[in-house]
């Protein structure tokens, strides 16, 4: 593989805007040895970014869950993502950043005073095709074995690796994950059901990652007064569901039409849906027009 299809050309390390290829990490950053890190994936549409703040935010909560210090304030963290995608030529793109501890001796205990490795890279946003849109994904539904703090969005992140991995290789898109029972969400999506209209989202607390895509969802249907219920949803609600829903800020909302080889209400993606999709897309076109406005 070229390093072309790694990443866009430019990256940022700690400091400086450089080529993918001169970008060096050292083998005893705590992030490669324990996964002692977190990350963002923050969409952008012709340079403009979709809830920049919110994922910045969501940022900071992770850091503090793990008790590592934010090395930029939210307003450089702004200018240097906005310098990193304009150095690689603007367009839709989806923003990776990575924060880990640091550089340290081999030790469980997480030393203090470490300085942060702050790594950010740039990828072309591959939201899915129309044909994903028009006609859905299939889903294979397996038991939710990650860690509890699932709403810090931590680079360790084999549990859903293997998740998905499990998913790809029964042949299935995704996976819709269940806890003791319950709807939590998928390897790196979140989801929600609907069923007489009603749109089910499972609560964010420590078992699901409090999506950004996922918040949006729910505000536009408020806004929208589409009915909405937040709270635990059961197995057998899900498989018996009218809509099934999978959203993030790859995917944006996107349906499931068949759950284990079994279709979800008409096999086919839902009005509810539907409406959802327009406005999701409407609050995109928005976004451009008040930032245009603001220019
Ligand atoms: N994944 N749940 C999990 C476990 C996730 O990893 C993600 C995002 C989401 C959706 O969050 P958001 O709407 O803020 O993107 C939910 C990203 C895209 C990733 O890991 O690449």
């Amino acid at each position: 593989m070229t390093t072309q299809q790694l990443c866009l050309p430019t990256v940022y390390l700690n400091g400086n805007f450089l080529p993918i290829e001169e970008a060096k990490i050292s083998p005893l950053d705590r992030g490669f040895i324990f996964g002692d890190g977190v990350y963002e994936v923050i969409p952008f549409y012709a340079g403009r970014g979709l809830r920049m703040r919110e994922h910045l935010r969501r940022l900071q909560r992770s850091m503090n869950e793990l008790a590592i210090e934010n090395p930029y304030a939210i307003e450089h963290w702004e200018s240097t993502i906005t310098a990193l995608i304009e150095r690689n030529g603007g367009g839709n793109v989806g923003v990776y950043i990575q924060v880990t501890r640091g550089v340290a001796k081999r030790d469980f205990p997480p030393p203090k005073g470490l300085t942060q490795t702050v790594f950010m890279m740039v990828n072309p946003l591959a939201t899915p095709k129309p044909e994903i849109y028009a006609k859905g994904i299939s889903c294979i539904s397996l038991d939710d074995n990650r860690w509890l703090k699932c709403h810090i969005k931590s680079v360790a992140l084999l549990g859903a690796v293997l998740l998905k991995h499990e998913s790809n290789q029964g042949g299935f898109d995704e996976a819709v994950l269940f806890r003791d029972g319950y709807l939590t969400e998928s390897s790196a999506s979140n989801i929600a059901a609907v069923k007489s209209g009603i749109i089910l989202c499972p609560p964010m607390d420590n078992l699901i990652l409090p999506g950004i895509t996922y918040e949006l969802m729910i505000e536009l249907a408020r806004k929208n007064s589409m009915p909405l219920e937040i709270r635990r949803v059961a197995r057998k609600e899900v498989k018996k569901a009218d809509e099934l829903w999978i959203m993030s800020s790859t995917k944006e909302v996107a349906p499931i039409v068949l759950l284990d080889d079994k279709p979800i209400g008409t096999g086919q993606p839902g009005p509810v849906f539907k409406q959802m999709y327009q406005h999701f897309q409407d609050y995109k076109r928005s976004l451009s027009a008040v930032s245009a406005a603001a220019e």
